[in-house]
């Protein structure tokens, strides 16, 4: 595996004179309120750590107030870490001196924000093409590459119009085209979509995964929005009072939120789309049988052993050969009927689908075709309505 992008070890910031008290109350568990009550010293972040990977989308997710724009701050270091420590590609920010630091963050950090910041007397293309101005592109080659990249968010045709004569979905593409026209290795986008309205947003968020297939890029993305979050994170950061409360990928959160201040966020919201088929089997459910020509009735009856209507026959390497039912005991040579295999990454839809065009469960199988569990029809109703809650 590679070195990861970001590493962001013990990261703390208190804002005020005397941060030492208010480490120490932190480190002994109390809370943000608590340390601003005591000390006055306003708690931004305490104690996080974290790994992103290259090519992933990682998500910052938390109220107003809980510390995710001091994080993206502490990493491009426009705020300075009361402790801890931050690596870009392995290299420790803080010995980064002041004039390597602001090309740093011109080439290798691009930020995009809710504001667009544009210039409104530029027309889109020198806005686009601004960050690589800056870094001393020559004209021809910086609006090349910026007509690319207004290509890619489908700005081209407005290349020569100002700022104002666009809307504000497509203003904030200019905003992103400007930060990927100087092809960062890390893209910062705080809030990017957040000002938008759900329709230009969930847009926008498709032109953000349009790109991503074609080139993975590195993003940081921060948002308070957990359905925005589970569109486009990888994996997602939870954030509460300057505390990372959870890490992991939109389906480890949605299966096991850490605690109540998690759960919060999914209420009103239907999580079960976000299931797939390794969240909606049984490992225990269909019993198995070792493929063989021996296979007679009296050997199906053993498995199914009086209560199961089906079992799995299964060769050596765990890969699935059929199902064989309970009319197969009155059989002197059982029929092995063949049995439909999901992969368990399948989404819900594709699964719901699947299982009730067949009679006999499914099978779920791993990226190699090795069996993992199966699928029936009760079992998803269970768990739909587990998740769907007042939805259902
Ligand atoms: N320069 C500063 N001086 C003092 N306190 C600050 C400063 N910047 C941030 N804070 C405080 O740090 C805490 C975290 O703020 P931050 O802006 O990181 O939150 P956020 O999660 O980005 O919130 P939002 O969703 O509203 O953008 C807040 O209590 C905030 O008031
Ligand atoms: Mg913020």
């Amino acid at each position: 595996m590679n070195s990861p992008k970001v590493v962001v070890e013990g990261l703390c910031k208190v804002f005020g004179t005397s941060p030492k008290q208010a480490i120490d109350m932190l480190a002994g568990g109390a809370t943000k309120e608590e340390v601003f009550a005591r000390t006055g010293q306003i708690v931004g972040v305490h104690n996080v750590s974290f790994d992103v990977q290259e090519g992933e989308i990682f998500v910052l997710m938390g109220l107003s107030g809980s510390g995710k724009s001091t994080l993206i701050r502490l990493i491009n270091r426009l705020v300075e870490p009361t402790a801890g420590k931050i690596l870009i590609d392995g290299r420790d920010v803080a010995g980064v001196p002041r004039k390597e630091l602001i090309a740093l963050r011109r080439k290798d950090m691009s930020m995009v924000f809710q504001s667009f910041a544009l210039m409104p007397q530029r027309s889109v293309l020198s806005n686009a093409a601004f960050g690589l101005e800056v870094a001393g592109v020559g004209r021809k080659e910086r609006e090349r590459q910026a007509m690319a990249v207004l290509e890619q968010v489908g700005l081209a045709p407005f290349a020569q119009k100002l700022p104002a004569q666009l809307s504000g979905g497509m203003q904030q593409r200019v905003g992103l085209a400007r930060a990927l026209a100087v092809n960062p290795s890390l893209m910062i986008m705080d809030e990017a979509f957040s000002a938008l309205d759900p329709l230009k947003r969930k847009e926008m968020q498709n032109v953000l995964l349009d790109l991503q297939r074609e080139q993975q890029r590195t993003i940081l993305f921060v948002s308070h929005d957990l359905e925005e979050a589970m569109r486009i994170g990888t994996r997602i950061a939870i954030m509460e009072g300057g505390r990372v409360v959870q890490i992991g990928t939109p389906q480890e959160i949605i299966k096991n939120p850490a605690d109540d201040y998690v759960r919060a966020f999914f209420d009103g919201i239907d999580t079960s789309r976000y299931l797939t088929a390794g969240d909606l089997m049984q490992t225990d459910a269909v019993p198995l049988m070792n493929h063989s020509p021996q296979i007679d009735a009296s050997s199906v009856a053993a498995t199914l052993n009086g209560s199961a209507e089906y079992a799995f026959v299964m060769d050596s390497e765990r890969r699935i050969r059929g199902v064989v039912g309970r009319d197969a005991m009155g059989s002197a040579s059982p029929h092995i009927t063949p049995v439909e295999a999901i992969r368990y990454s399948t989404p819900l839809d594709d699964v719901v689908t699947r299982v009730t065009e067949s009679r006999a469960p499914l099978a779920v199988v791993d990226a190699d075709g090795a069996y993992c569990g199966s699928i029936n029809k009760a079992h998803v109703l269970k768990v739909l309505t587990r998740h769907r809650g007042s939805h259902v």
